[in-house]
């Protein structure tokens, strides 16, 4: 594992391996306080983030490492149009490893092109956040005890919330795992992923448009807020900001166990009421996120980790003419420096998952 760019990097043996750092780093914290001793982490983050950054951060100062990088792309030379692939060069000789949080889609993917240092995918727009997965697999394994034989409902912006994005491609390595969708229309799961379900022999999803039909068959019901920074029609926010908000009597339906996760930030999408509630896991989450990170950051700094990765070579290098993606906000139109990934057959954009 070089990179950490979406979940499909994660075997299940690796993401064994990390919940079993994350586990060893919390029963012995004293063993993991100089392993990245003069080692430097960037945090290049061009879109607003809490959680993500500062858990990175956090955990590279656990791990007695250094830390440096911004917070704002008007903080970056972003702002004076420097394209992500000369920024990465560039930070390649400041750091020994980088997580990157950036609006368009496939923008890590394509840094790690460039790189010669390991990338982490904080956010690519609404595409993956692979280190909130870890860190929601972690949640469950710790607070369900398995990954696998359950009913999960997923709330709220489906179509552009990268976390649930995330989380469903990562178990679909996992068996007997029933998804249930819970958003109004306009906010639906992207086809492609639920053609990933469907593709999948085990696994099954159905569509609701209301937590209350839904919620009595569940083990885990996990929260998001609507993607407000998404929509480019702020009437379109308006009309759909409020469509599903778990409140205290809907857990009177709900199974004792139901664990309840949210990947935070929330707005309103939860009653703050159920925050004393044993079941609302989510701010457990936050705690669970530094240790996967810590272990996350462990591995991908062991060089005995890294496969041997060919630089990219020129052939594989297309122009923007040769290649159009329909996602506007994919990284190909808006950077020249695209390298094509000739592994993967073109049906799919290999930067952000669209349909060609
Ligand atoms: C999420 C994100 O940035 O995608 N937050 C996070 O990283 N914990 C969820 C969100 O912003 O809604």
């Amino acid at each position: 594992m070089r990179h950490l760019i979406s979940p499909s990097d994660l075997s299940l043996s690796d993401i064994n391996k990390l919940i079993a750092i994350a586990t060893d780093i919390e029963n012995n914290p004293e063993n993991y306080t100089k392993v990245c001793e003069n080692k430097t982490m960037a945090t290049l983050f061009f879109e607003p983030s809490t959680r993500t950054r500062l858990s990175h951060e956090s955990a590279m100062l656990n791990l007695g490492g250094n830390i440096l990088g911004f917070s704002s792309a008007d903080a970056s030379s972003a702002a004076k149009g420097e394209s992500i692939s000369d920024t990465i060069r560039t930070v390649s000789c400041y750091a020994d490893l980088a997580v990157i949080r950036h609006p368009k889609e496939g923008s890590s993917l394509l840094a790690s092109q460039y790189s010669t240092i390991p990338i982490i995918n904080g956010g690519d727009g609404p595409h993956h956040h692979p280190t909130q997965t870890l860190t929601d697999l972690l949640t469950i394994a710790r607070e369900k005890g398995r990954l696998d034989n359950f009913t999960i409902g997923l709330c709220g912006d489906l179509k552009h919330g990268r976390t649930v994005h995330s989380l469903i491609e990562a178990l679909l390595i996992y068996d007997n795992i029933e998804f249930v969708l819970i958003s109004p229309d306009e906010l639906q799961l992207p086809t492609y992923i639920k053609d990933k379900i469907i593709e999948n022999s085990t696994n099954t999803f159905s569509e609701f448009k209301t937590i209350e039909e839904s919620i009595s068959q569940l083990d885990i019901l996990y929260m998001t807020r609507v993607q407000k920074e998404r929509f480019s029609d702020i009437e379109k926010y308006e009309e759909v900001k409020d469509s599903c908000i778990l409140m205290q009597e809907h857990l009177s339906l709900a199974k004792n166990d139901m664990i309840i996760m949210h990947p935070l930030p929330r707005v309103n999408e939860i009653d703050p009421r159920i925050d004393s509630d044993s079941r609302a896991v989510y701010f457990k989450q936050v705690q669970y996120g530094i240790l996967i990170r810590m272990a996350l950051i462990i591995e991908l700094l062991d060089a005995s980790n890294f496969p041997v990765d060919s630089a990219p070579t020129h052939e594989q290098t297309i122009t923007t003419q040769d290649f159009n993606c329909q996602n506007s906000n994919c990284i190909t139109n808006s950077e020249n420096n695209i390298l094509f990934i000739p592994t993967k057959k073109m049906i799919q954009c290999p930067y952000c998952d669209s349909r060609i």
